[in-house]
């Protein structure tokens, strides 16, 4: 038996009760061939939970399908393919999307976003196990595992007349939801260290930076974790990863979840993260030293330099260095 919070080879990282469970729904369900439902916010995971799913017992190929990005005429072509001069610019024939997927799966993201028509001719599929070609005559069968996803809430698309209800009882045969990262915290630890491990250098977070994180509330998700990491390290090349190099959304946030604090560094003219410790790192005094000046003078370059006794090269380094900017 696998240790809890052991990944799956295709790396779905968690050890949170909620991620546990989903690990062991996929791997029980990932043999079957009955259409799934992932539904869950942005960026909680949805394509790694489906391509989880496959490589739990992969048959065929994993084709994954953007909803949202195939739009137009050449949209059906796509996903059923063309006969040959199926029509203007068509050219040779071309195989689709769904034969491509053919005795394996068809990963349709964000399924919220296909269009009416091809809605029902997915319907199709899932019903009768045929499609036909653009152009062609004849119809053609298909065995396809279906795997959907979407950020959007299905029932209340179809009650808005968006979604077809028929077409979303056959989707939502087995449910997957992914909760946001909020609602399981534990993970996080896990997630950045797996993060900063796949940069293939070694970082190591401040107890403000790490504090930081953890209690922030990702609204995107596990995209927006590992954006703000991959930012981090870019302009960062370590070992230290420290509180001053987190995006502005994370520090406002931080600042607000300690306004007591903040309202005394406040009240002493001061404008600082609020410390967590009575410490206060160098780098941060720093940088807000250096802001303030720049706030203060308008951004005259030349005159915050002297005032702060520094040399303007300096200066501008710094600048850089905390990505600082004019409000
Ligand atoms: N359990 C996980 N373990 C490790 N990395 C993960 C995990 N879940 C998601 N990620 C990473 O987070 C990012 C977002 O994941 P994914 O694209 O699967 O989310 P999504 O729900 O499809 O998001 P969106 O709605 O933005 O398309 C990816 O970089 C992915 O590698
Ligand atoms: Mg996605």
């Amino acid at each position: 038996m696998k240790p809890a919070g052991e990944e799956l080879p295709t790396g779905f990282v968690g050890r949170s009760p909620r991620i546990a469970q989903i690990r062991s729904l996929l791997n029980k369900i990932g043999p079957g061939r009955m259409p799934v439902l992932i539904q869950g916010e942005s960026g909680t995971g949805k394509e790694v939970a489906a391509r989880s799913l496959y490589n739990a017992s992969p048959v065929g190929a994993f084709v994954p399908i953007d909803c949202g990005a195939v739009v137009g005429p050449l949209m059906e072509s796509e996903l059923f393919g063309h006969t040959r001069n199926a029509f203007t610019g068509a050219g040779e024939a071309k195989r689709g999307l769904l034969e491509l997927a053919n005795g394996g799966t068809a990963f349709f993201d964000e399924i919220g976003d296909l269009p009416g028509e091809l809605q029902v001719k997915l319907l199709r599929v899932l019903q009768e196990k045929e499609f036909r070609p653009v152009g062609s005559l004849q119809r053609m069968k298909v065995d396809v595992r279906i795997i959907a996803a979407t950020h959007r809430n299905l029932e209340k698309e179809v009650k808005a007349g968006r979604f077809r209800e028929d077409l979303y009882h056959r989707l939502n045969v087995i449910r997957v939801t992914l909760p946001p990262l909020r609602d399981r915290r534990e993970d996080i630890p896990l997630l950045i260290e797996r993060f900063l491990q796949n940069s293939g250098k070694r970082y190591i977070l401040t107890h403000e930076l790490s504090q930081a994180l953890n209690d922030y509330d990702w609204p995107g998700n596990i995209r927006e974790l590992k954006n703000c990491l991959d930012r981090m390290m870019a302009f960062n090349s370590g070992p230290l990863l420290h509180f001053a190099d987190l995006p502005t959304a994370v520090v406002n946030h931080v600042r607000g979840t300690r306004e007591p604090e903040m309202a005394m560094a406040a009240s002493a003219g001061g404008e600082f993260p609020a410390p967590v410790s009575p410490i206060m790192p160098l780098h941060l005094v720093e940088r807000v030293a250096i802001k303030r000046a720049l706030d203060h003078l308008k951004w005259d370059r030349t005159e915050v330099a002297i005032r702060l006794g520094i040399g303007r090269t300096t200066l501008y380094r710094k600048i850089k260095e905390y990505e600082l900017a004019q409000d």
